[in-house]
């Protein structure tokens, strides 16, 4: 396979095509690598990468940050912790790398909670120009001055001769993502009219000077990488601009360039992929990107953004597209995916969903990165999944084959226990059958199969089509009972709330013939937008009424916005800050800010919360079994709940 090829990046060689993209996951401390840290990339590199790019190294901490908690190089107390990092990479025949990066203006986001700007620690942000990043809550950034650019060139170049000290192999310079780099080159950030604004020389004048000056402190031959956009906005650089810059960067020494694209994890333009593709977007989707630069330069290309599958990557190479491709949430899911794919295993590959919503959410509410699929994430340090003894081998049954229940029988028996479940319907899934009903969310239908996959490797003894009851249980001879019955929906005291035209968004989804065509959903968190993303594919005229000031508020915001333009798209119609008065037979009446309106429909759809039903747990005690519940309890549809409960409960029995 092209993948398992070795390449060569300078004078570095790589033993193969199989880059981990660089991901800031808030477990440094302080600017400090962590025990934590290191951990997480060890498992990245014993996976098989061949090359792991470090995250965004802050040159200039904190007015340099690009979050409130990232990784900094500005000072020689980072180098023994950072060369920890280096050494263990190393150790598994990987390449490492660090990326250096300056946010510029991007850091200068107000917490609309506390009015800071938290990721400078209330500094004011710098840029080339006085404008604010586009996307509200981000102050107008103070202009730096010529003296001050050199002193920041001066900062890339010592944090690169740290990164030297400190054992790593390849340098890497962020100029994507519209970052302080990204922000000279682009004149969709830059307005100077002095050296550093205007044409394409003068913006890539900064980029250039740090690249000239880095080459002279840590030496001409060692190898530099460039991660750049393939694309940008209206009035940024055109794709001609982009090649010449590409062409530039090679002409001043740069030895492989690694194109993405995007402007910020929470500004959406209309067709403009982010940096990190959301689920329903195709595999892939900027490969295009890379190709364009392929063909202007001659040093290696890497790819990225949602490349998912071996198959997928393998393509791209033969086809000469790139020359490598950087895995990144892939790799959070699964670290083994270079492994299993080399040995032929790529079924056994336990898919990103591309959900966001334990990496991106996380990064942009301040938390340590987590994994929707991959509960282990960022736990490397402390959670072994050892073998018990065999006199501690327990028999365990689970009763509830639902993203919970498959989660905790897999770990048991990877432990070693002796797992058996039984499930009430004739598939297991649970809900993860409802998560995957909206159009966009087939890619959890992977994750699903991967779950089945191995509850039938690792010999769990699966009954369907059985009702579990406590005298059923009792009779089971099991040294401990799961029950992951799931949640139901929570009906809310509504006056009407037990008409006929009422169904629970699950009964939506399930029964859609029972769905009429004028549609009210009370609820506007995920399931609600995604019940309305469903049905007003299939042509209902939906409201949604939603008590908040905000729908989706618990979504990425990667995820929420493309799903809102689809629905505004669709008239579906939104009234936040709105209660429901009752339900009739002809539609609902609302309140909103005194006004009091009725909304005439045929089908009311509850999309509240959940709650979870105890009584089969009780039953189960007072047989005098050991009993635990696990699910998602009261978050109906929280995915990530319900398979990291699991993966916690299976690893603690
Ligand atoms: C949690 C997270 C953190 C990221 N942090 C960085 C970063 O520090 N620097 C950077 O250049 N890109 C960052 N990215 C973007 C990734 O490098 C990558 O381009 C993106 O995730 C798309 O690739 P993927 O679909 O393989 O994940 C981050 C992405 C994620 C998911
Ligand atoms: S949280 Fe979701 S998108 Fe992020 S790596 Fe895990 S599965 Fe992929």
């Amino acid at each position: 396979m092209k993948l398992f090829e070795p390449i060569k990046i300078g004078k570095v060689s790589v033993k193969n095509r199989i880059v981990m993209a660089p991901m800031t996951n808030h477990f440094a401390d302080k600017g400090f690598v962590t025990e934590r840290m290191v951990s997480f990339y060890e498992a990245r590199a014993r996976g098989g990468s061949g090359l792991i790019t470090i995250e965004d190294a802050i040159v200039d901490y904190p007015i340099g940050n690009n979050t409130a908690n990232p990784l900094a190089i500005d000072h020689e107390k980072y180098i023994p912790m950072l060369k920890k990092l280096s050494s263990t990479i190393k150790s598994h025949g990987c390449v490492p790398m660090v990326q250096l990066s300056h946010a510029g203006r991007r850091a200068g986001r107000v917490n609309p909670d506390t009015g800071c700007i938290e990721t400078t620690q209330h500094r004011l942000p710098v840029a080339p120009s006085a404008l604010a990043h586009p996307f509200p809550g981000h102050v107008v950034p103070r202009v730096l001055r010529v003296e001050e650019i050199e002193a920041i060139t001066e900062k890339f170049v010592q944090g690169a001769r740290r990164a030297v000290e400190a054992g790593f192999d390849i340098v890497g310079l962020h100029c994507a993502h519209m970052y302080l780099i990204g922000q000279f080159l682009s004149p969709w950030a830059n307005k100077r009219m002095d050296d550093y604004g205007g044409t394409l020389e003068n913006r890539m004048r900064f980029i250039i000077n740090i690249i000239r000056r880095i080459k002279r402190e840590i030496g001409e031959d060692f190898p530099l990488v460039c991660r750049m956009n393939g694309a940008e906005p209206e009035g940024g650089n055109t794709l001609r601009e982009i090649q010449d810059i590409a062409v530039k960067l090679q002409s001043a020494g740069i030895n492989a360039l690694h194109v993405s694209v995007g402007f910020g994890p929470v500004l959406w333009e209309k067709g403009f992929m982010p940096a990190e593709a959301p689920i329903g977007m195709p595999e892939g989707c900027i490969v295009n990107l890379a190709e364009n630069i392929k063909r202007v330069v001659t040093i290696p290309v890497i790819t990225v953004n949602k490349i998912r599958h071996v198959d997928f990557a393998e393509n791209i190479l033969q086809r000469k597209r790139a020359d490598m491709i950087a895995l990144g949430r892939a790799l959070l899911a699964d670290p083994m995916w270079p492994y299993k794919a080399m040995n032929n295993k790529a079924a056994e590959i336990r898919p990103c969903v591309s959900c966001c919503q334990g990496c991106v959410k996380n990064i942009e509410t301040g938390n340590p990165i987590s994994c929707l699929a991959n509960p282990l994430v960022g736990r490397e340090y402390e959670i072994m999944l050892d073998r018990v003894p065999p006199d501690s081998v327990k028999k365990i049954l689970v009763i509830g084959g639902g993203p919970a229940g498959l989660m905790t029988a897999i770990i048991a028996a990877k432990r070693g226990h002796k797992v058996s479940i039984w499930e009430k319907e004739n598939r297991l899934g649970g809900e993860m059958h409802l998560a995957m009903m909206p159009p966009r969310k087939q890619e959890f239908r992977e994750l699903m199969e991967y779950l089945i996959f191995r509850v039938n490797s690792l010999g769990i003894e699966v009954k369907l089509n059985t009702l579990a009851g406590a005298r059923t249980v009792g009779h089971f001879d099991a040294d401990a009972v799961v029950v992951a019955i799931g949640s139901e929906t929570m009906m809310p005291t509504i006056a009407g709330i037990e008409n006929s035209n009422v169904i629970s968004a699950i009964k939506a989804f399930e029964d859609e013939a029972n769905v009429g065509a004028k549609v009210v959903i009370i609820g506007g968190g995920l399931i609600g937008l995604e019940a309305a993303e469903s049905f007003s594919q299939k042509g209902k005229a939906i409201t949604i009424v939603e008590i908040k000031e905000d729908v989706g508020s618990n979504m990425p915001m990667l995820v929420k916005i493309p799903l809102l333009i689809t629905l505004q798209e669709r008239g579906v119609n939104i009234l936040t800050g709105s209660s429901v008065r009752k339900i009739d037979l002809t539609g609902v009446e609302v309140e909103h800010g005194g006004t009091v309106k009725f909304l005439d429909c045929e089908t009311v759809i509850i999309a509240s919360g959940g709650k979870s039903n105890h009584s089969l747990e009780e039953q189960i005690r007072s047989a005098g079994k050991n009993v635990y519940s696990v699910g998602s309890s009261n978050l109906l549809g929280d995915m990530l709940a319900a398979l990291h409960n699991g993966f916690h409960l299976g690893a603690q029995l």
